[in-house]
């Protein structure tokens, strides 16, 4: 079967579990996986033939991609800004809105470090900044033991692992009295259990409950960041950390509660999204 086929083919099945858009980029994404191509260099073999057993391999991603599984649980393999990074069960999915965080963090500009992760998970956040700056280091904080071992992974992967250290713990509590850095970024888990119990099933039979809700509030990890993290700044750190598109109030209420100066960004449906905060 030719690449052109085969991906049309895959387009309609997988438009049958989710929007056109995100059909046409997950068809892409599989077939580039099985040829070991970038995904948009998959058009320049789109004429090439496939051998049966290959199609069968690619058939049977799809059958278990119709379960509701995602499908970096199924390649092994998602792509954060720009970047692969391997992903496994038990440890989240890296989302488009984190790389919000990463962007913010970028027009700041932070040139030395050391920095502070909280809640590495794969690891997506804190070794994008080390390779968008090479003179960075961070030490990252988690509490799964699956997600340190991807982390370390990940960071082996893209020769980062030098100047990444891990340490498996509950948020600030492994943290020494005295240790300063010069920016604390975080994506904490931010839902509420009201919330888990509406999220789509391929979240809620697949993903861990532990990497994304917080409490019955939602913002106990961000209240804990914007109370603790001045223990553990330097004089002119700055505080990155994500929330969810309907706690702009709560996180403004807190802001001011703790007395942060801060700026918002927003995601491209305008809400706010990242939070940069700072003390003066
Ligand atoms: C929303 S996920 C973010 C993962 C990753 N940074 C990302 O953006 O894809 C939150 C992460 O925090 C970790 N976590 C949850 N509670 C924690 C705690 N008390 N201490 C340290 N890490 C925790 C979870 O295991 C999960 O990996």
């Amino acid at each position: 079967m030719k690449v052109r086929v085969l991906l049309d083919l895959l387009k309609i099945e997988l438009s049958k579990i989710e929007p056109p858009e995100y059909a046409n980029w997950e068809a892409l994404l599989i077939i580039s996986h099985f040829l070991n191509l970038p995904p948009l260099k998959v058009y320049l073999y789109k004429e090439e033939f496939l051998e049966r057993d290959l199609v069968e391999k690619i058939w049977s991603v799809l059958e278990e991609r119709k379960t509701g599984k995602p499908l970096p649980y199924l390649l092994g393999i998602v792509y954060f800004f720009g970047r692969p990074f391997y992903i496994e069960e038990g440890v989240l999915i890296p989302r488009a809105e984190t790389e919000i965080l990463i962007s913010s963090f970028l027009e700041f500009n932070i040139r030395e470090g050391p920095i502070l992760e909280l809640g590495t998970g794969s690891g997506v956040i804190g070794i994008t900044l080390l390779l968008e700056n090479p003179r960075l280091k961070i030490l990252g904080v988690e509490i799964s033991s699956k997600a340190i071992k991807l982390t370390q992974r990940n960071a082996q992967f893209h020769k980062v692992e030098k100047r990444l250290f891990l340490i498996k713990g509950d948020w600030f509590s492994p943290l020494k009295e005295g240790e300063l850095f010069s920016a604390i970024i975080s994506n904490p888990p931010y839902l509420s259990e009201k919330e888990w119990e509406t999220l789509d099933l391929s979240v809620k039979n697949f993903e861990p409950k532990e990497a994304l809700v917080a409490g019955k509030e939602g913002t106990e990890y961000q209240e804990e960041l914007l109370r603790k993290a001045p223990l553990f700044l330097k004089k002119d750190g700055f505080l990155f950390f994500e929330m969810g598109y309907n706690q702009d109030q709560r996180i403004e209420f807190l802001l001011k509660k703790y007395r942060w100066n801060f700026k918002f960004y927003q995601d491209l449906r305008g809400y706010q999204r990242v939070v940069v905060a700072w003390k003066t």
